[in-house]
């Protein structure tokens, strides 16, 4: 046997999506997990994942792909979506070491720069996507030209799009340039480049966009093009949403 291919029970378990590591624990204790067929509840034991057949509740893991929650921080010059046939370079391209298939929760544009979130969990993503929870997404706008109070009052009253009336949005000047403004927006739709076209609505076309929060989450910690993996307790936060 190899020694290198070994792996702790409950850390399998827990690699595999099912639960946390000391939830993994607690089912191995309670009895709920085999190993080739014999009930385990012993701690420690080490398994080869390539070779031995681990069940809960009679369910075999190895059979569903392990639940994946990526934190990206997008560079401009990426599609978010897994083919383009202008044959682009796509989100997917950045995430090297993930074997599973993930998808972008929401969309940014080609040219818009910053957090994405990719996963191959529905169910989050449509909890996520859920107009009943559309969660707060906030952007940095660079705008062509500095907006006048009137007009970030507009755009936080609501403004009138081809697909209706915008809702409610928290906008503030952060800085006057000399060739224009940056803006931070917060919405909580997810339209289809909703953030450019309401400031086109409004006289302030966007020169660049870059979303810097959603919910809690940021990627301050990240470089442009890398991505992290989400911890349990933001998973779990982000279920409550
Ligand atoms: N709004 C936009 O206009 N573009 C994005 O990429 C995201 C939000």
């Amino acid at each position: 046997m190899n020694e290198d291919t070994l792996i702790r029970l409950h850390k399998y378990i827990a690699d595999q999506g099912v639960a946390s590591r000391r939830a993994a624990e607690a089912m191995i204790a309670a009895g709920r997990v085999t190993v080739n067929g014999r009930v385990v509840t012993e701690m420690g034991m080490k398994i080869d994942p390539g070779r031995d057949s681990v069940r809960v509740d009679g369910e075999p893991l190895g059979s569903r792909p392990r639940l994946r929650y990526i934190l990206l921080h997008k560079p401009a010059g990426y599609i978010c979506s897994a083919h383009d046939e202008r044959g682009r370079r796509t989100v997917l391209d950045l995430l090297s070491g993930v074997n599973e298939r993930v998808y972008p929760v929401g969309r940014l544009d080609y040219d818009t720069s910053g957090l994405l979130l990719l996963t191959n969990d529905g169910d989050l993503t449509h909890h996520l996507l859920h107009p009943s929870h559309q969660v707060e997404k906030t952007y940095l706008a660079l705008v062509e030209k500095c907006p006048e109070q009137a007009t970030l009052e507009h755009l936080r009253r609501g403004v009138k799009l081809s697909d209706g009336i915008t809702a409610p949005a928290k906008a503030r000047l952060l800085r006057r340039q000399t060739d224009g403004a940056l803006v931070e927006i917060s919405i909580h739709e997810g339209r289809n480049r909703q953030v450019k076209r309401m400031f086109e609505a409004v006289g302030c076309p966007v020169k660049h966009l870059k979303r810097i929060r959603l919910a809690f989450l940021d990627v301050k910690q990240l470089a442009l093009g890398e991505w992290r993996e989400l911890s349990l307790d933001e998973v779990n936060r982000l279920k409550q949403l």
